[in-house]
């Protein structure tokens, strides 16, 4: 192997017919394959169903304070269910609201409500403070990116570092005072797999916006979803807010969706005193309760923090051969070519790749032509708009094995075709 950029003009040209040779055999194959979305394989699925067994006539429907779960009431959930995610996010139970089945939900909510009814501290309702923005760390999560568009907030990009989002950029932009917050996932990040450096969580911590409703949307997704046994270790954003009072400008969520069922799990809000008031201020106006019965299913199977962090290493067991196809592929067939770039997470759903400049969106098409469905390039963006078009988000969890090697082989020859198109085209 060599550098692509230090092949001659023949040699480039060789290699690449050498590799459409290659990528036209797999082309004619027919293949139908997805590493489009980080969704959980039938086999992790298939691992969970004990949660659908623990509630029933036998085990009764009785939550630990008597509350009969088929009925009726109680609109922030079930003690026994805050105290596992209380337990794992490292705060009271009296600072989780346990929702329904979809953290996602719980922030499109809140954003929806600092839109129409302010953040709860005198200021006006967002929509009422003319064009308003939010701090980007990209690449990131495009359905983040979705919730903003739909209520036509303005997204600024912030450059992600190894460490988090770029927090110099970060301090500067935030003295705009029509920046009134910012979504980010600080613990394998969705889709680089990092987690936020201790000092990096402590200046956000100690931010001072401009704002003073200015929010951040701790999306902490993969908060107990580690791989590889070294995990990495999240520094507990809140101890650090109380600190500086800064408190209120955190908003935590997190739930199961990657744990037992995405679209039949539990989601949790963590937050202030203050914004715990505000959550149920709205929800008493939306809703009588959530799915207590899904609530009991979850606190039995699970019990405890120590529970959840068990349960987690079984999906572990069927993730990390996953992530190992896609690091030792990228390794074997781009690792001394000069081309790419790729991040090494120990935990969460992704791998981030990044190609050539001006690459990725061809990359993602010559997948699709030999059969492999990738995440669109520029999805990692907001407004899908990738500057440099080199970011390519990789979700090894849903196809099996035997389809991931084949897929990472196909991603491979169309990473190395579209740098060699490119360095021909310049020559
Ligand atoms: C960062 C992040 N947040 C939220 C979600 C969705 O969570 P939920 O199923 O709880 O709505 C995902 C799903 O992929 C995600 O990657």
């Amino acid at each position: 192997m060599v550098l692509y950029s230090k092949l001659s003009s023949e040699q480039l040209h060789a290699k690449f017919e050498e590799i459409k040779q290659l990528y036209d055999e797999f082309k004619d194959k027919g293949l139908d394959l997805n590493m489009a979305r980080g969704k959980p394989s039938p086999a992790q699925l298939d691992m969970s169903m004990d949660i659908f067994d623990s509630v029933n006539a036998l085990n009764g429907y009785s939550a630990e304070d008597g509350t009969d779960c088929r009925n009726y009431g109680n609109l922030t959930g079930l003690e026994e269910c805050k105290t596992i995610f209380a337990q794992a996010l490292g705060v009271q139970n009296d600072n989780i609201i346990v929702c329904g089945n979809s953290s996602l939900n719980i922030m499109f909510d809140y954003i929806s409500q600092c839109m129409t009814h302010g953040t709860g501290n005198g200021n006006k309702p967002w929509m009422l403070q003319g064009n308003i923005k939010f701090a980007c760390p990209v690449p990131g999560y495009d359905r983040h990116f979705s919730i903003l568009e739909y209520f036509g907030i303005e997204m600024i990009n912030i450059p992600m570092l190894e460490t988090g989002p770029d927090i110099d950029v970060l301090e500067e932009v935030v003295m705009d005072p029509s920046v009134k917050g910012m979504f980010c996932v600080p613990k394998y990040s969705n889709p680089q797999g990092y987690t936020f450096s201790d000092e990096t969580v402590k200046r956000i911590a100690a931010l001072k916006p401009a704002a003073n409703d200015f929010r951040i949307i701790w999306d902490n997704a993969y908060f107990v979803h580690d791989i590889y046994e070294d995990g990495d270790t999240l520094l507990n954003i809140f101890p650090e807010a109380a600190k500086r009072g800064t408190e209120d400008m955190i908003i935590e969520v997190a739930s199961t969706s990657k744990v037992s069922f995405p679209g039949a799990g539990v989601a949790v809000v963590s937050a202030s005193e203050n914004n715990v008031r505000m959550f149920k201020q709205r929800m008493n106006a939306q809703i009588i309760g959530h799915d207590k019965i899904n609530q009991l299913r979850h606190a039995r199977v699970l019990k405890d923090a120590n529970g959840l962090r068990e349960y987690m290493k079984r999906h572990a067991v069927i993730l990390k051969p996953k992530f190992d196809i896609v690091l030792q592929t990228l390794e074997r067939d781009l690792g001394e070519c000069g081309i790419a770039t790729w991040t090494k997470p120990k935990g969460g759903y992704f791998v981030s790749l990044d190609v050539m400049e001006g690459c990725a969106k061809r990359v993602v098409e010559l997948c699709r032509r030999a059969g492999v469905v990738l995440t669109n390039a520029g999805a990692t963006y907001p407004y899908g708009k990738d500057p440099k078009d080199t970011n390519i988000r990789i979700a090894p969890s849903f196809p099996s094995l035997d389809e991931l090697r084949q897929a990472m082989v196909i991603l491979c020859l169309a990473v190395k075709l579209a740098a060699l198109e490119k360095l021909i085209d310049e020559e």
